[in-house]
């Protein structure tokens, strides 16, 4: 299994380029399945999420090209076989997104059901209940979820709870469906709208997108459609997070600074100076002491999830005491335990962690547990004294682009290794 080794308290100079966004990657890539026409993106970021869903869509039949670097070509022409196994859906939980597009297409969709998984149960009731109001009868067999229906029919669809991948799922679903959908109290994170401007490329009509009420206009067949996905705020946000820990400046270009407006604001409020210098690139310099500042975890447009363990990271170097409240996932404080190994003083209760900072992060042997605990265990290891081995990097493979090179190309001493 390959392992990190970092050495620690090396000032990051430099510029960085941002890959496209794992999380528009995926639903945009489950939208192929939608159309008999070919679809072609571009900008897909060079992760192994985005490489089990090539696997996922392969499996079900899909031809998919990849013409050139970060570009597929994907075509369901052929697609005959409606099931997403267990061994893809147990590596990424995304696999679920294939049910939508199935089941609207083609009138019926296995997806083994997600398991738990290390940040929480992470249910999948919202989707299939969503399902259900657009006609479709849902069943548990084997520990598969089987979905099936006629046509699909246009509904209104109330979310308990705000979902991602729940409101992609039904959008997909809804765009074939007969009549109009309305999705009340919808994820308004730009990866929703990133797939709705593909699918409206494809022929779906979709209005809203961006705010907590999405219109669908049901359509009888979607076509193919040519899109580039947009950059990955989250691997923005860690990048800014990375400049702030170890003291450095970063020029981080191809991003979308308007998609992580909560993390830039947070940032600031710790003293970290950031300058937008066009609508694609952000200038980071660190100077002084960061000033410690709570945070509590919200839907989009507030201060996202994947960036929680991130920031802990580095709020266990301010001047201060903070508070971190996670909101969206229960059990997303693995990283804590990993950084109390470093030296970090940090006291959990329920949803809320209170970090002591004003730490002397010291090198140790880490185990990643997830995809953004793993990014906040490699920025710790930047920032600390002496030597961190970081273990079970496959974690952070799944989402980030050869972070070790990026980080390597600015300053950082970081190798991978295997033994
Ligand atoms: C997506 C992102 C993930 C991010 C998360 C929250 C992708 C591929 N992944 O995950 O990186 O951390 O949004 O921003 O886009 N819930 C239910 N029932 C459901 C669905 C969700 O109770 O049917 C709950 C979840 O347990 C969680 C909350 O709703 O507490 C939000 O989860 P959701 O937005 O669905 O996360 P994902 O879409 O899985």
């Amino acid at each position: 299994m390959d392992k990190f080794r970092i050495k620690g308290g090396r000032r990051l100079e430099g510029r960085v380029q941002i890959s496209g966004a794992k999380n528009s990657a995926l639903p945009c890539m489950a939208a192929t399945l939608l159309t008999p026409e070919t679809v072609t993106l571009h900008n897909l970021p060079y992760v192994r999420d985005i490489i089990t869903m090539r696997r996922l869509l392969e499996d079900l039949g899909s031809t998919v090209l990849m013409p050139e670097l970060r570009t597929l070509k994907i075509s369901a022409a052929k697609v005959e076989f409606f099931e997403a196994p267990y061994d893809l859906v147990k590596t990424m939980r995304a696999s679920v997104l294939a049910l939508g597009p199935l089941l609207a297409r083609f009138g019926e969709a296995r997806v083994s059901m997600p398991g738990g998984c290390a940040i929480g149960q992470r249910p999948i009731d919202l989707h299939l209940s969503g399902f259900e109001k657009l006609g479709a009868e849902v069943t548990l067999e084997g520990g598969d979820v089987v979905a099936r229906a006629r046509r699909l029919q246009g509904r209104e669809i109330y979310f308990d709870k705000v979902t991602v991948t729940g409101t992609e799922n039904l959008m997909m679903a809804a765009s074939l469906a007969e009549g109009r959908t309305s999705l009340i109290n919808a994820a308004c994170e730009p990866e929703v709208i990133d797939l709705a401007e593909l699918l409206n490329k494809m022929g779906a009509r979709i209005e809203g997108a961006g705010r907590s009420t999405i219109t669908i206009e049901g359509v009888k067949e979607l076509g193919g459609a040519e899109h580039t996905i947009i950059p990955d705020r989250i691997e923005t946000g860690t990048f800014v997070a990375a400049a702030a820990i170890t003291g450095g400046a970063l020029d981080i270009v191809n991003c979308c600074p308007q998609h992580i407006t909560a993390v830039i604001d947070k940032l600031r409020e710790t003293g970290i100076e950031i300058e937008q210098p066009n609508a694609f690139s952000l200038s980071v310099r660190a100077k002084d002491k960061i000033r410690p500042s709570n945070v509590t975890t919200l839907p989009y447009p507030g201060f996202p999830t994947d960036m929680q363990a991130q920031y802990m990271a580095l709020m266990t170097l301010a001047g201060g005491t903070s508070t971190i409240n996670e909101t969206i996932f229960e059990n997303r404080f693995m990283h804590a335990s990993e950084l109390l190994r470093m030296g970090a003083r940090i006291r959990i209760s329920g949803h809320q962690a209170v970090v002591e900072g004003n730490t002397r992060l010291t090198g140790a042997r880490l185990l990643a547990s997830d995809l953004r605990a793993s990014a906040s265990l490699v920025l710790a290891g930047l920032a600390a004294e002496g030597e961190t081995v970081i273990d079970r990097v496959y974690h952070i493979d799944r989402g980030y682009e050869k972070i070790e090179e990026k980080l390597r190309s600015v300053g950082a001493e970081i190798e991978r290794f295997r033994n």
